[in-house]
């Protein structure tokens, strides 16, 4: 049947109606809130290209994990800003290391905020690559696993809820998988970052994190952006070594993947709505040019709309505000 029989418009007439047969719903249970830890200040450092996003030190950190929770976020991924580098990232595994002392003092604090953190070696290592380099100057991917499981490792001892990977190592899911479960932690899930593409809207993190490489870039590990075959690849084989959700990152530019890794794997799937992405929009909205609230849900709301079931976003706290 087509026009006039059919028309579409009969069931947007009213706001009622549209809720009635709206496919999508965004919901702050969704939602987790990326948090930047730093040791060795008791400040919070604004990061210039993100309006609203800051190094916290461990105190305020907690304080920001409360008011999140607070707002209807049930979950934080937690990134760490060590006071000190080196070559072999010892601070990723420092059981008084950034990430550890922090995940224990938001646990103790909110007990029932989920505590996601990153595992990866760019943040403490002196060249910012996120494994251990070779002796011919390439990322040893094979030393590299030991060092990512001794963190996972150390985050679990210290009350993670669940680690993820973004180092894009090979074999990292089982090797991180294999060493939980042996050494008494077989029930923390490990939420991958499975199709992470060498981005250029990673550029205000690197920033946030201090994290960007000394030298060369991304691409031998994280993937070439114009591939989505190898991202379905890649989120099967993180699953089959036991990844209990992939993720896809970024995510606007991404949505196709989203869906693909969706439909090919049937687990739960994240996104990351990166830190480019977020400073896009805060970017085009204080400059008068889109309405924040409405874009900022259009997008999350997009993003859903693919196949995402979670959402990683710097947004969280405030979408959670509005939509309750
Ligand atoms: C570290 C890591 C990065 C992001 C999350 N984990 C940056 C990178 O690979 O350079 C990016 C997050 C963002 O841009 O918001 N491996």
């Amino acid at each position: 049947m087509a026009f006039p029989a059919t028309r579409l418009r009969r069931l947007r007439r009213t706001s009622a109606l549209r809720g009635l047969v709206r496919e999508t719903e965004l919901a702050p249970s969704q939602l987790v809130l990326p948090l930047f830890v730093q040791l060795g200040t008791e400040e919070r450092t604004p990061i210039d290209a993100m309006p609203g996003v800051a190094r916290h030190s461990i105190a305020l950190a907690v304080e920001e994990a409360r008011t999140a929770y607070a707002a209807g976020v049930p979950a934080v991924l937690l990134f760490g800003v060590p006071a000190d580098k080196d070559g072999q990232a010892s601070g990723a595994h420092d059981v008084e290391g950034v990430v550890q002392l922090a995940t224990r003092a938001i646990k103790e604090a909110v007990p029932e905020l989920v505590v996601i953190t990153d595992v990866c070696l760019c943040g403490y290592t002196s060249h910012g690559h996120c494994g251990v380099m070779s002796p011919d100057g390439e990322v040893d991917n094979d030393v590299t696993l030991e060092l990512l499981a001794r963190t996972a490792i150390s985050h679990a001892e210290a009350g993670a809820d669940a680690v993820a990977p973004s180092d894009m190592m090979d074999g990292r899911v089982a090797a991180l998988r294999s060493q939980l479960d042996a050494e008494g932690h077989p029930s923390t899930p490990i939420v991958s970052y499975a199709a992470k593409f060498a981005s250029a809207f990673y550029g205000p993190f690197r920033e946030a994190a201090g994290s960007a490489p000394a030298f060369g870039d991304r691409r031998s590990y994280q993937m070439d952006p114009a591939n989505a075959d190898e991202a379905v690849r890649e989120a099967l084989l993180d699953v089959d070594e036991g990844a209990d959700i992939v993720m896809v990152k970024p995510a606007l530019p991404y949505l196709d993947v989203i869906r693909r890794v969706k439909e090919a794997t049937r687990v739960p799937v994240a996104a990351y709505n990166v830190s480019g992405e977020y400073a896009m929009v805060k970017a085009a909205a204080a400059a008068g040019l889109l309405d924040e609230r409405a874009a900022v849900l259009e997008a999350l709301t997009g993003i859903r709309r693919a196949g995402a079931d979670v959402v990683v976003t710097y947004h969280a706290r405030e979408v959670a505000e509005w939509l309750n």
